[in-house]
């Protein structure tokens, strides 16, 4: 059966099965209409198969239960001879990850939007599949900002995490390099930080430009639309406005955020290079209160029940100016604060305590624990396993997305033809190797780890073809890691999984994703001449 993620238990495989046809009905208890409607406009479309509505007792039919005894995203998956298929879930979402089971057992075909063979037989085999996620929080991280994906695209990807049951889509909408999400109160986010009129074409090393202009951004309208898309897929979003550094592109269109005393703020443009930029935000009150109000949209885009955290970013704030700034200097005075490092944690705090009175929570980057994080903030540990490590064992929430393992855009490959060669080399099989829970941790301090995501930075991604490139098959493994509990030996079979591999690959071929083969990159992949950042060795084990 081949499936990614492999499932806890399979039993009672037979060699022959039930066939679907154009008789088998499609029976959905209430609370199980997502799935009823996923399997009608996905699945039935590559089958070729109306699912028409039956009834619950029917013989040949495909049939949706909640079942309260399950965990909310554990399932139950049963082909048997006197009914049919019958997926329970303990919740909407366990009924959904079931279907997605089912699309793997019907096989690569069905992983397309029309049939290919009008005589296929879809024979499914008789068995019984119990299964649940070893963690809550099993996402992605797509940097939208750096290059923008439209729309479509980003409707794709919710696709492809559904398919491999990754449910947070981390959606990185801000950064120095564009703004993307349109604000309707500050109309200039958009129509001037939406927009860079070059990029840097590589690392920032690179003697390349694309002298083509970029940009884009997601109407409200667009965001409704993702967040629906994603709710309908069971995937919660995760916005991230990153403040106070990564803001250029919010200065551009809105100079009086930046430290104007320092700077001449009106002279910047949305950033065309990439790096640890030094114009940062002012901490000022004009500069809070600004926030809020983007903010302020954001929570009314992004409704509490799907998007319960809020990612703030923190990341990479460089103080040179705030060092410079006699408003900045000011603030550390008035708050009494002992230096800039503390000046960010008092900005972080300001949001930590205005989304926790909108019944938010705060998540940001590991950086946020420098100068102490309030109690009920999370953590996103990305320079390793430390920030992580502190935060859990001080009570905070963690997902664990350290760059040496889970930062895709990390090449993937030692190899001369590797695309713009970013980063470690990170493989299938180290991804697929990856822990989320450092050895050591105590019981206590790993309970508070959420889970894990991985982070998909866009510098070097023009566009889908890109994006698919460095992804896959890598977020097949890191699905695996998420889902599919650790074995007793702590040590994952990637033999096995590779094996597994190659009915993936055609599922993959079937969606039309643009992965890297396992033979290296296809003529078209390859971006000879355009220069990377390799780091060499195996990463540090931080
Ligand atoms: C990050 O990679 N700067 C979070």
């Amino acid at each position: 059966m081949d499936l990614i993620p492999a499932p806890v238990a399979v039993e009672g495989l037979a060699p022959d099965g039930f066939l679907l046809d154009r008789s088998t009905t499609l029976y959905a208890a209430p609370g199980t209409e997502t799935t009823e409607r996923w399997l009608r406009s996905m699945v039935g479309p590559a089958l070729g198969l109306q699912l028409l509505p039956g009834d619950e007792r029917a013989k040949n039919s495909v049939a949706l239960h909640i079942d309260d005894a399950l965990e909310p995203e554990a399932y139950k998956l049963g082909v048997v001879r006197s009914q049919g298929i019958e997926i329970r879930g303990g919740s909407a979402a366990g009924v959904f990850w079931g279907a997605q089971t089912l699309r793997q057992l019907l096989g690569p075909d069905a992983f397309r939007r029309a049939p290919v063979h009008s005589d296929k037989k879809w024979v499914i085999p008789f068995t019984e599949i119990e299964d649940s996620p070893r963690f809550p929080w099993r996402g992605m991280m797509l940097d939208v900002a750096r290059h923008f994906l439209p729309k479509d695209d980003v409707l794709r990807y919710l696709d492809l995490l559904a398919a491999h049951k990754l449910n947070v889509f981390h959606f990185h909408l801000t950064d120095d390099q564009g703004w993307r999400i349109e604000i309707t109160r500050y109309p200039r986010l958009t129509e001037v930080g939406s927009w860079r009129s070059r990029t840097k074409h590589g690392h920032r090393a690179s003697e390349l430009w694309d002298e083509t202009p970029h940009g884009g951004y997601y109407t409200q309208d667009d965001i409704r639309e993702i967040v629906a898309y994603a709710a309908e897929r069971h995937i919660r979003v995760v916005p991230e406005i990153d403040i106070p550094g990564h803001s250029q592109a919010a200065i551009a269109a809105y100079p009086e955020l930046g430290n104007t005393d320092v700077i001449d703020t009106t002279t910047l443009s949305v950033w065309d290079t990439w790096g640890i930029n030094a114009n940062v935000l002012a901490p000022t009150d004009n500069t809070l209160r600004f926030f809020e109000g983007v903010l302020e949209e954001v929570l009314d885009l992004f409704p509490a029940a799907t998007s319960p955290f809020i990612h703030i970013g923190g990341d990479e704030c460089r103080k040179d100016q705030w060092k410079e700034s006699p408003a900045a200097q000011a603030r550390i005075e008035e708050f009494g604060l002992a230096n800039e490092d503390e000046l960010q944690s008092w900005v972080i705090r300001h949001f930590d305590t205005w989304l926790t009175a909108r019944g938010r929570r705060l998540i940001g980057w590991d950086e946020i624990l420098e100068g102490g994080l309030p109690a009920g903030a999370a953590v996103s540990s990305w320079r390793g396993y430390g920030g992580g490590i502190a935060a859990a064992e001080a009570g905070h929430d963690v997902v664990m997305c350290p760059e040496q393992h889970v930062y895709l855009d990390h090449r993937q490959d030692g190899g001369a033809d590797e695309p713009m060669p970013i980063g470690f080399v990170r493989t299938l099989e180290d991804v697929y190797r990856f822990e989320p829970v450092p050895p050591g941790l105590s019981e206590e301090a790993a309970r508070h780890i959420l889970g894990t995501q991985a982070n998909v930075w866009t510098e070097v991604m023009q566009n889908r073809a890109r994006v698919d490139y460095q992804v896959f098959p890598r977020l097949a493994a890191f699905a695996e890691v998420a889902w599919s509990p650790l074995p007793a030996s702590a040590e994952r079979d990637f033999t096995d999984f590779e094996r597994r591999m190659t009915t993936h690959y055609a599922r993959l071929d079937a969606l039309g994703v643009d992965y890297r083969p396992p033979s290296g990159p296809l003529p078209r992949q390859q971006r000879p001449g355009v220069l990377g950042r390799p780091l060499e060795g195996p990463p540090p084990n931080v």
